[in-house]
Parts: structure tokens; C-alpha cells; sequence
């Protein structure tokens, strides 16, 4: 088969598996928002079967996914722009996920370092579905032939899998380009949001303690308290930013501040340099409340109205099936599936 030149697409998605944290936001929702209007046709999920890899209570699960809507469409994405939708909704995804099940390689997912991350010393009681993780991920991506996908550096990995995935299909189906090579676009001052008490771990939804992470949904009190009860080490900030390098929580909220007020990490030493922690923590809080405190109120507003969130997502999937449907029945006919004519 030849080979195809791709419509340039993106496609990105979030669990809703707990509350969103400014890891979510700056990592990945901003940049989504950011990436919207553009020539390149943006597609957003809320990757509920993701979720349910680790035990979810339905109702949270429920409200967890309209939560995840709200945060993107209180971050300005825009469902007239952008397809918005929950994965469920979309049954490709997890027919897809099954052939490529089948193309992936064990070994392919024994290198996984976010499963072994995630699974710990327990790996023998994790769900199958943890495990397979990765190959569902790459459905989600190469269901809609998406080329670009904006992520945190966490996930880089898995989309650095994706591209096996695919390059493997195509070879073994004698399928050209059919499916895409897509790239992972990892870009900005905030693609590894730092946990606020320990600035060597992620800041994600799990962590332990709540002071350790900004959720989407925090208050104007709570956004500032974090911030001021953030770890970070006596010296006060330099005067370039490479001098950060051994300070990872100071380094973190540097970049924080970067990213929310649309600089670069270095424009924000050049203004700081010399400030102590008393004069650098209440300028990030004002910051990250001026910024983040519409978000959350519009969030409140939207979650207030549930059938309206559920009528945005069953329309962005109507949208997203249609991109979907003649993708998922080349890929059948690649594979030798009989289908009815
Ligand atoms: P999830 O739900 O853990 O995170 C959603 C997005 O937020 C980013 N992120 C962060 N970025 C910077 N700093 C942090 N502390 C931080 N924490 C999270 C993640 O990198 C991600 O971009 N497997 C994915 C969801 C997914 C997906 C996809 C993504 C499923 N299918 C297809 C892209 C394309 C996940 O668990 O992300």
C-alpha cells in the first residue's frame, strides 16, 4: 500500500480519576486551550475507560468525568472549536485497543516505568487492564490518525510506545502509512509540575497529602496557604536560572509562576533575582488565585448544570465517531475481519 500523507491532528486526554491538579492544568489543559483555533483539528477526551484500571466508585467515577469536563471548559476550550467527549462513548477506542493488544510485544510493556511506578511491589494484584494501559492509549491516539499530542513528560513514553505500535501494524498488515507516526509535543515551563512538599516527585491526583498539590477546585485560601507553606530551601533566588538546577522546589515554583503568567522561567529570575521566599511566595500565590479562582468558579457554575456537561460530551461524540468509523473499518479490512457489506 502506499504511503499517506496525514492531516495534521491532535488529539490529547485526561483521566478522571479524582480532582484535577495545576499539574493537569499547566501540563496539559492550558496548552491544549492554547493549541485550539489553529489549522490542526484539535480533539480532547476525558479517557474514562483509563480510569477504571484502578478501582473507581461509579458515582465518583460519574462525577469525576463531568469534573474533568468542567476544568477544560472553564480553561477556555471551546466544544465549537474543539471535539470534546468521553471515551466510553466512542466504542473504537477499545476495539481498537484490542488488535493492538495483539500487535504489541510483552516486552514492549515490561518497559512501562509509569506500571511499575503505579503498581509498586504489588504487580501480581494489579488489574490486567493497568498493564495493557499503554496499547489502549495508543487506540485513543491512532483511532482518529492524530499526528500531534500535547502531554506532560510523564507520558512521553507512552507515546514513544504508540509509534512502535503503529510502526509495527503498518509493517506486519503490509499497511503503508496507514497509520501515523505521532509526534509527542512536550513544550512550556510546566510539562513536569513538581509536588509542593518534595520537589523530586511528580505533583499528581494520588499524592498523600493535600498539601502537596493544587486542585483545580481549591479556593482562593487554600491556592494561597499551599503556596506559602510549599517547601523550598533558605537561599534566596538567584540571578540565572541555570543556577537552579540542585534546587528542585525552588526551581518548581519558578516554573510554576512561568507558566501561569505566560513567560519564560528566565524572564521571571531576571525580575526576582535576590527576592527571598517572603517576598516570592505571596507574589505566586496572588498570581496562581488571579488565575486559577475563575477557573474554579466556573467550574462550580458548569457542575451545577450535569445534563448540559452530558450534552456537550454526547455531541463531541457524535463528532469524534464520525472521524472514527472509517478508520476503524480500514483498520478491520487490513486485518482480514469479514464485514457485513
Ligand atoms: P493523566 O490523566 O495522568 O494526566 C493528564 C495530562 O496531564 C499531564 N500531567 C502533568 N503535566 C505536568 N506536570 C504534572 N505534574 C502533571 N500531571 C499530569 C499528563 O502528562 C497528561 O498530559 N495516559 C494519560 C491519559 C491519556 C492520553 C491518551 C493522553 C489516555 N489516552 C492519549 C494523550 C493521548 C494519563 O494518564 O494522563
Amino acid at each position: 500500500m502506499a504511503e499517506e500523507t496525514h492531516t495534521p491532528r491532535v488529539f490529547s486526554g485526561i483521566k478522571p480519576s479524582g480532582g484535577l491538579t495545576l499539574g493537569n492544568y499547566l501540563g496539559a489543559i492550558k496548552r491544549f486551550v492554547a493549541t485550539q483555533g489553529s489549522a490542526m483539528e484539535t480533539i480532547y477526551c476525558v479517557v474514562d475507560l483509563h480510569a477504571i484500571t484502578v478501582w473507581q466508585d461509579p458515582a465518583d467515577l460519574t462525577k469525576a468525568t463531568r469534573e474533568v469536563a468542567a476544568g477544560y471548559l472553564a480553561s477556555g476550550l471551546d466544544p465549537a472549536k474543539s471535539i470534546l467527549f468521553n471515551q466510553s462513548q466512542v466504542s473504537g477506542h477499545a476495539e481498537l485497543a484490542w488488535i493492538f493488544n495483539c500487535v504489541a510485544r510483552l516486552g514492549w510493556m515490561n518497559r512501562m516505568t509509569q506500571f511499575k511506578e503505579k503498581a509498586g511491589k504489588n504487580a501480581e494484584k494489579q488489574s490486567l487492564g493497568l498493564y495493557a494501559y499503554p496499547s489502549l492509549m495508543a487506540a485513543d491516539i491512532l483511532l482518529y490518525h492524530a499526528t500531534h499530542v500535547p502531554v506532560g513528560e510523564d507520558q512521553k513514553q507512552h507515546v514513544e510506545l504508540t509509534r512502535d505500535i503503529a510502526a509495527k501494524f503498518n509493517h506486519d498488515f503490509k499497511a503503508g502509512g496507514f497509520f501515523p507516526m505521532p509526534e509527542p509535543v512536550i513544550e512550556g515551563p510546566a510539562t513536569r509540575v513538581m509536588n509542593l512538599r518534595d520537589g523530586t516527585k511528580k505533583m499528581s491526583k494520588s499524592g498523600e497529602s493535600d498539601m502537596e498539590r493544587i486542585n483545580m477546585t481549591d479556593d482562593a485560601d487554600t491556592i494561597a496557604k499551599k503556596f506559602k507553606k510549599a517547601r523550598t530551601d533558605p537561599a534566596p533566588l538567584p540571578d540565572a536560572y541555570d543556577d537552579l538546577a540542585d534546587r528542585p522546589e525552588a526551581r518548581n515554583l519558578v516554573d510554576i509562576y512561568a507558566a501561569l503568567n505566560d513567560m519564560t522561567p528566565q524572564a521571571v529570575i531576571a525580575e526576582y533575582a535576590g527576592a527571598g521566599w517572603g517576598q516570592f511566595k505571596p507574589a505566586l500565590a496572588d498570581l496562581a488565585v488571579a488565575k486559577l479562582a475563575p477557573i474554579s468558579q466556573e467550574m462550580e457554575r458548569l457542575m451545577a448544570d450535569p445534563a448540559e456537561i452530558d450534552r456537550v460530551l454526547a455531541q463531541g461524540s457524535e463528532r469524534a465517531r464520525a472521524i472514527a468509523a472509517p478508520i476503524l473499518d480500514r483498520t478491520y479490512d487490513l486485518v482480514g475481519m469479514i464485514r457485513g457489506a
